[in-house]
């Protein structure tokens, strides 16, 4: 792997997938596929990011993305502060931006940012040097969730162009079903939704994707299915009857897929909701990438750290001098 490119593809952020060309997505998609070879390796480093610091400020609970953040920036030698809003000043009414300018007071390079509310990191962007990447706003977007399942969709499937992708389930609260429709789209993949009424956005038609009522109707047309979790800390009315209605009439479960006319692929952006959106038997069966969603996410986030670095050509020359990655 090479040092960072000299000027930014990218631009100074990543937000969103809405407003990426097709050739920007191929780009982090490709320069995904070697640093995927670096988590193989026995000693899982490169001197890429050197001397960069990456503070990841997670306002809301994340498993997958806050750890899959901080191994794709160790794994390219940047180093790494963790702030949560329990434990720090946010939770003494410290703002956002507030704290932020604190961090960069000490010098930062880059904010990787979670926040409850949709726009939050827009918000941090305008207002701060710092490089930021949102991993995951409200309801808004989850631009790097989308690349790791695009990457992973690609994969198996190739190119995307034409090829059936459908997202189920609670896409009323999801930012991985926006910057899933978005980047999908835009790469030339047909998209389709399927979901309860009540948990589809009203403006579900102005995004261009087809809409299944029936979830047999969906496995039917479908290459693959991205299974989302019903987000049940984020509904304040009765969305649903009850989890058990939800899954015996939108449920993924194998008697449903024993009936599709192709071997459909099935993801899950996690954590799951087993019995509920989806049955165990799937979510581990054959035709299961979960785990290599998982996977692929420290490829794409390293890709995205690296290719924001590239407006920085003092970086660049640092990490040249440190030696090919
Ligand atoms: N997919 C995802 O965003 O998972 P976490 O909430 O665990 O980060």
């Amino acid at each position: 792997m090479n040092a960072p490119p000299s000027v930014a593809p990218l631009g100074k952020d990543l937000l969103g997938l809405a407003s990426l060309s097709g050739d920007q997505i191929r780009l982090i998609l490709d320069t995904a596929e070697p640093f995927k070879e670096i988590s193989e390796r026995a000693i899982k480093k490169v001197p890429t990011l050197r001397g960069m610091t990456v503070v990841n400020l997670f306002f809301e609970p994340s498993t997958r993305t806050r750890i899959s953040f901080e191994f794709a920036e160790k794994r390219l030698s940047a180093d790494t502060v963790n702030v949560a809003s329990s434990g720090s000043s946010v939770s003494k009414g410290e703002t956002l931006v507030d704290t932020a300018r604190n961090l960069e007071a000490m010098r930062i390079d880059m904010v990787v940012v979670r926040h409850e509310a949709s726009g939050a990191a827009r918000f941090l962007a305008e207002r701060i040097e710092s490089n930021v990447i949102n991993a995951g706003d409200g309801t808004h977007e989850h631009p790097t969730q989308g690349l790791l399942d695009i990457l992973t969709l690609r994969d198996r499937l190739g190119d995307l162009r034409g090829r059936r992708i459908c997202i189920c389930g609670d896409v009323l609260h999801s930012r991985v079903a926006r910057s899933n429709i978005f980047g999908l789209k835009t790469l030339g993949a047909d998209v389709a939704v399927c979901g309860p009424r009540s948990l589809l956005p009203n403006a579900i038609d102005e995004l261009g994707v087809t809409v299944f009522q029936r979830i047999e109707a969906a496995i039917e047309w479908a290459d693959a299915l991205n299974v989302l979790r019903l987000q049940l800390e984020r509904m304040n009315a009765g969305f649903i009857p009850s989890l058990r209605e939800y899954n015996r009439v939108f449920g993924v479960t194998s008697r449903r897929l024993a009936a599709a006319p192709r071997d459909v692929l099935i993801l899950h952006p996690g954590p799951m909701n087993r019995g509920v959106e989806i049955d165990s038997d799937v979510a581990d069966g054959e035709h299961s990438v979960i785990l290599n969603q998982v996977t692929n996410g420290v490829a794409i986030r390293m890709a995205v750290l690296y290719l924001l670095a590239g407006g920085r050509p003092e970086l660049a020359g640092a990490a040249r001098r440190g030696g090919e990655a």
